[in-house]
């Protein structure tokens, strides 16, 4: 059986062989199946970005193999020219590489690099800036016009017109105000509906993931500590905290309310849930 992407006792090493050799991923085993969204947490410095960019041979490993739709990535050229293309990589703060003269220009670099028909790549590019929301007249400007949510929406525009088989995103929403994070999660739940692709995303928020997300992958010090569903993992909030990790505080509340004899669900993940569940129970209570 083949996996979109598998890892066989990766390790990795920043600076290998030097006095400043950094250990960032510690014998990691990892199976990620076809149309899974798998998220990603883990406290700053983990090693999920290291992790994700042995996903398309960016990084190459240290010690074990990548193993990407069957196929080594230690094997030839052809092999990780071709990962590079079914593993669409979004990196973190990703408006900080966009350079090209317009932003039609940045989202066609993928499809360019895979070297599609022009006319092939024109039509991937308006429907990825369609999809991402981005107004046509923009795709003629700078990048550097954009703003900030808008930058991103380009960047992974870039990555979607590749129609990667995994849709790779590193902190997709880090830093855009609530309303821009909540559309670009939206907007991801959405292209994964229409594609059936196979997502992996990397969040510092426990709400994001618990809300987007069928595993979640907790890395701790290059290693992975945790891996399960939603449910499992943030039912373990006491080794998730001593990995500098919070359940969300939502779902908090609604633990110590069973703790307190209310019976309530405890996987609430968001407030929005958290509060028609217990506008529920108030309703329930009172008949006026
Ligand atoms: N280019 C680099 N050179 C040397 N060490 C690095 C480099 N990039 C990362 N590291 C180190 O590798 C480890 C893992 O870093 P990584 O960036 O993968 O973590 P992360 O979980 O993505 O963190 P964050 O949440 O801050 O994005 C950390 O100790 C980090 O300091
Ligand atoms: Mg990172």
């Amino acid at each position: 059986m083949t996996y979109p992407v598998e890892l066989r006792n990766v390790s990795f090493y920043y600076s290998a062989g030097t006095p400043i050799q950094v250990a960032a991923l510690k014998n990691i085993n990892l199976k990620i199946g076809r149309g899974e969204l798998v998220g990603i947490i883990g406290h700053t410095g983990s090693g999920k970005s290291t992790l994700i960019s042995h996903f398309n041979g960016l990084l190459r490993p240290s010690e074990g193999s990548v193993i990407i739709d069957g196929e080594d990535l230690g094997n030839d050229k052809e092999t990780l020219r071709a990962a590079r293309f079914k593993v669409g990589l979004c990196f973190q703060y990703p408006e900080a590489q966009l350079f090209e003269e317009t932003v039609a220009g940045d989202i066609a670099f993928g499809p360019k690099n895979m070297k599609l028909p022009n006319d092939e790549i024109q039509s991937r590019v308006l429907k990825a800036a369609e999809f991402v929301g981005l107004r046509p007249e923009l795709l003629d400007k700078s990048p550097f016009d954009l703003s900030g949510g808008e930058k991103r929406r380009a960047a992974i525009a870039g990555v979607m017109a590749m129609e990667p088989e995994v849709l790779v995103l590193d902190e997709p929403a880090a830093g855009l105000d609530p309303g821009g994070k909540n559309e670009i999660l939206a907007m991801i739940t959405e292209y994964r509906k229409r594609t059936g692709c196979t997502a992996v995303l990397v969040s510092h928020s426990m709400e994001d993931i618990a809300n987007i997300a069928d595993r979640v992958i907790v890395m701790n010090g290059g290693t992975i500590a945790m891996d399960g569903t939603v449910n499992e993992i943030f039912s373990r909030s006491a080794e998730l905290k001593n990995m500098g990790l919070n359940v969300p505080e939502i779902t908090r509340i609604f633990i110590r309310l069973r703790e307190l004899g209310y019976d309530v669900p405890t996987d609430v993940y968001s407030v929005e849930k958290g509060a028609e569940i217990l506008r529920e129970i108030i309703g329930r209570r009172s008949p006026l």
